[in-house]
């Protein structure tokens, strides 16, 4: 099957200016992407306040026009997009400088530290831009997106009960770096920083969540955030799922696992899938209507930042809001909320439960976790 190409390449529209702020590993992630589609984007500037990885991307990606401040590197770049890349404590600010300054933004995970900070930077966007977008690449690999269209399509029928591990590792060295494990600055441990990611999917597939009942554990990291969660989820459909975000798991793995009426779906990877990582078991009866649905969807594209930028610029280019918009960024992050409130509470919570005077509606750790 012939792979999944930007819809968009022919656009008569100029390429999409971009700057990069934060150049630190994350950051040669969205370059890449970036550089792979010189027609369609372009890095005009660079930002960091440490000037030896400022000069080392700017060598590797050919960037020259470099800053040390982001607001004058708005003043005087006038950028189209803005990839904020910096840690997670620093994304609100400097969001807001973005928007106010006319420029959209594409932000790294997690993208505020907290429900209020992330309402605040939507209530910023302009109706026809700028606009502010989570990085959030697993959405955009074909197998997603395949999934996506069967389950619009009532081809798998109703799903009924999920399974959604991120179980990672980390050593207690990765926490060396001063913003991590820390509320104050990276808003929370792998349910707010790692397993986001899966949450994220599973909310795209899922759509809106009602119920969540979760704990939060330290289990073997010296770190003021958890380093495991689990969380039961009910959502608006009636289906339920099981979460579980660590950081103590050494055999790696990110596994999600949805029961629909016609087929179980199963993706299993650690950091990134290809097509192969999926596999779909029908239910008896749906042999061939499954596999051949399945079969004929979209193929070909690995999950990933160009993934995802792909569909970024072509927005832009389009004068579109890019994806993934506010409105689907909050509801993960209201997931995410939903359960450290209900791990810290110990009692289920709604989204009812995250509005404008709950303590966890400002911070992820509310009124302080109950270890
Ligand atoms: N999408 C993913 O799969 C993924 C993977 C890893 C990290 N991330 C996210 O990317 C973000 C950055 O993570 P990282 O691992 O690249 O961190 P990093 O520490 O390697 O890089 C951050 C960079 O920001 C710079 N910086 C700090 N303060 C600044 C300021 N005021 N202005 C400009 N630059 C400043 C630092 O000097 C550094 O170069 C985090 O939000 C993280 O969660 C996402």
């Amino acid at each position: 099957m012939a792979p999944h190409t930007p819809a968009d390449i022919g656009s008569t529209a100029p390429p999409v200016r971009a700057a990069v702020v934060g150049t630190g590993n994350i950051a040669r992630f969205h370059a890449q992407a970036l550089r792979s589609m010189p027609e369609q984007a372009e890095i005009v500037a660079a930002v960091d306040v440490d000037g030896e990885n400022l000069a080392r991307f700017g060598d590797d990606h050919g960037v020259h026009d470099h800053y040390s401040d982001i607001g004058e590197m708005l003043r005087r770049a006038e950028p189209d997009l803005v990839h904020v890349c910096t840690p997670p404590g620093l994304h609100h600010e400097q969001v807001l400088a973005c928007l106010k300054a006319g420029s959209s933004v594409l932000v790294e995970k997690p993208p505020a530290l907290s429900l209020a900070e992330f309402e605040e930077m939507a209530a910023a966007e302009g109706e026809g831009g700028p606009w502010v977008a989570t990085l959030f690449q697993h959405r955009f690999g074909s197998g997603a997106r395949r999934l996506r269209a069967l389950i619009d399509s009532g081809e798998l029928g109703r799903p009924l009960v999920a399974v959604c591990h991120t179980s990672w590792y980390r050593e207690q060295s990765y926490f060396d770096a001063p913003w991590r494990g820390r509320w104050e600055t990276e808003g929370g441990g792998p349910t707010m920083g790692h397993g986001i990611h899966q949450m994220d999917l599973l909310t795209a597939l899922l759509g809106e969540w009602v119920e969540v009942s979760a704990t939060a554990h330290q289990q073997a990291r010296d770190v003021e955030t958890e380093d495991v969660s689990l969380a039961h989820v009910v959502f608006a459909d009636g289906a339920v799922a099981s979460i579980v975000n660590s950081l103590v798991s050494p055999r790696e793995e990110s596994y999600i696992r949805i029961d629909f009426e016609h087929a179980t779906v199963e993706l299993t990877h650690i950091y990134g899938y290809g097509d192969d990582d999926w596999r779909i078991t029908p239910a008896p009866g749906f042999e061939e209507k499954v596999t051949s649905a399945w079969k004929n969807g979209e193929s070909g594209v690995n999950s990933g930042h160009a993934a995802q930028l792909t569909h970024v610029v072509r927005a832009l280019r389009e004068k579109e809001a890019p994806p993934v918009t506010s409105t689907e960024s909050l509801r993960t992050l209201r997931l995410v909320a939903g359960v450290y409130a209900s791990a810290f509470q110990r009692r289920p919570v709604g989204p009812a439960d995250l509005v404008p005077g709950s303590p966890f509606h400002d911070r992820m750790n509310g009124d302080g976790p109950r270890w």
